[in-house]
Parts: structure tokens; sequence; C-alpha cells
């Protein structure tokens, strides 16, 4: 496989997606709902998962892509070549505030990630990185996260998760929330492991997120030393939905061992 030609491939795609999108705002969009009031999904999310699929296919005939719409293949195993790709990631804000969502795109090899990207369409801000050669902010490479105390940490957590809830004992979360420098939470998971992998957040934890919110963002955020797994503190998979916490060493290991109880 030539990794570079792929490389250059999928962020052409990635800057040609970004584009429509950007086009998209002089246009009326359709909303529409996916599993509850407020899972939202609207006619760009599916457009652009399908100018992706589309190029894809037909250019890399062999590859198997996993797209959050579901245009994608079905895919039960993660050998071969397989593109996760999320058109829009933070929906919510792509309807609401025209900023603060992004396109993430992960390229595996039997499971292991050779490329990843994150493209802030509204900033023009392009994270990206390949398997052992670094990964860059635009065209900035980024350096290896130090390990950092959870008193000084600014970290990327919902507000939901301080609220009772089904998946940790909210009060250690309040802890962690009082303990901690600060809290912000930006409504992209591609973002905010962006923003763990470029320092400007130290950790960013979810209860549930799938594989197309990861799948760039992991291979970003390992090139530069951040730590991802699940709250159990095992490896992320990338076939079904999960928890998630991605953070520099050392925060990583004190925020699961002080701070997250799983409920059951
Ligand atoms: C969502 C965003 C959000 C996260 C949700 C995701 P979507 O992705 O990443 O920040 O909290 O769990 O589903 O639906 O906007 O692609
Ligand atoms: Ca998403
Ligand atoms: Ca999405």
């Amino acid at each position: 496989m030539n990794w570079g030609f792929v490389d250059r491939y999928a962020k052409s795609l990635i800057k040609e997606a970004g584009h429509k999108i950007r086009v998209s705002f002089f246009n009326q969009i359709h909303i529409d709902s996916k599993a509850d009031a407020n899972d939202l999904v609207t006619n760009i999310d599916r457009d652009i998962e399908q100018f992706f699929i589309k190029r894809i296919q037909t250019d890399f005939p062999d590859h198997k892509i996993i797209g959050e719409e579901g245009f994608g293949d079905k895919v039960e195993t993660m050998e071969g070549v397989v593109w996760i790709l999320d058109p829009i990631d933070g929906t919510m804000n792509f309807i609401h505030q025209q900023r603060n969502f992004a396109i993430s795109l992960g390229i595996y090899l039997d499971g292991v990630g050779m490329l990843g990207y994150i493209y802030d369409v509204v900033r023009d801000d392009f994270y990206h990185a390949k398997k052992d050669e670094g990964a860059y902010y635009n065209d900035e490479r980024l350096p290896q996260l130090e390990k950092v105390a959870v008193n000084n940490a600014v970290i990327g957590v919902n507000a939901r998760w301080v609220a009772p809830n089904r998946y940790i004992d909210h009060e250690k979360m309040i802890g962690l929330v009082l303990e901690c420098r600060g809290t912000r939470s930006y409504g992209s998971a591609a973002i905010e492991i962006a923003y763990v992998a470029s320092g400007r957040l130290d950790a960013y934890i979810s209860m549930r997120l799938s594989p197309w919110d990861i799948a760039g963002g992991m291979v970003i955020a390992n090139e530069v030393g951040a730590i991802t797994t699940n709250l159990n503190g095992e490896p992320s998979h990338l076939l079904g939905q999960d928890s998630f916490i991605v953070a520099r060493p050392r925060l990583h290991g004190d925020i699961l061992k002080n701070y997250i109880r799983l409920i059951k």
C-alpha cells in the first residue's frame, strides 16, 4: 500500500468536502432527527458522506468504509483497509451555530490506525497524522505531550456527566470537576480529541461514543503520546459504541483511578 498516496488523496477529498459544507451555508438545510429528538441529522451530513463513499469506492474498490449515516459497508471485522468517516461531527453545532463541527476520518489497516484527519471546516484548522511520522496542526508538527496533574488540567467533559446518569457515579465526576483547573465542552468529540492532541485540553471524557467519533482522532492523539482507552482502561475498539477517554500521560491513569466509577 502506498500510504503517501492515500494520505494525499484523503487530504484533498476532505478539503473538497469542507468547501461543499461552507457553500451549504448559503442554502436551506433540511433537518431530521434519528434515535431521539436531539439526535439530529441534515441533508448535508448525508450528502457529504455519499460524496466520500462514491469517490473511495471508485478509487479504492478493495477498501471498506464505515460511515455514520449508513451509506458505507456492513463491516464486521477490521481486517484489510477500513476507512471510518464522520461527515459532520457536531451536527447540533452545525445547525445551531454554523461552527464548532468537523469532518473526522481514520484509515485503519488490520485494526491499526495508519492515517487520521480532523478538519474544523469553519476555522480551516486541519489536524492530521500518519502512523510513526508524527501529528500536525495545519503544517506545524505537534510536540509530544508532557505529563500533567489533575489540579493543572483543563478537561473536556459534557455537563450531563455530572448529573445523575446510568453510566458512571456522577458524584465522583463532580469531584473531578471541582479539583481540575477548569472544564470545557465543545460539542464535537473530534474537535475535543484534536484539542487534547494539540495541548488545548489535557483530557476529554465521554460515556458513549461511536467508532466514527474517535477513529481519526485516535491516530492523531496517539502519535503525540496521548493515551486513548475506554473508561475500563481497555483499548478502544472500532466496531461498536463504548465509553472513551483521551488524556495526557499520568492524567489518564489519575482520572480512571480516582474519579471514574462505572455503574454495573
Ligand atoms: C456527536 C458529537 C458530540 C458527542 C456525541 C456525538 P454527531 O456526534 O461528537 O460531541 O457528545 O456523543 O454523537 O452526532 O454530531 O456526529
Ligand atoms: Ca459524531
Ligand atoms: Ca456525525
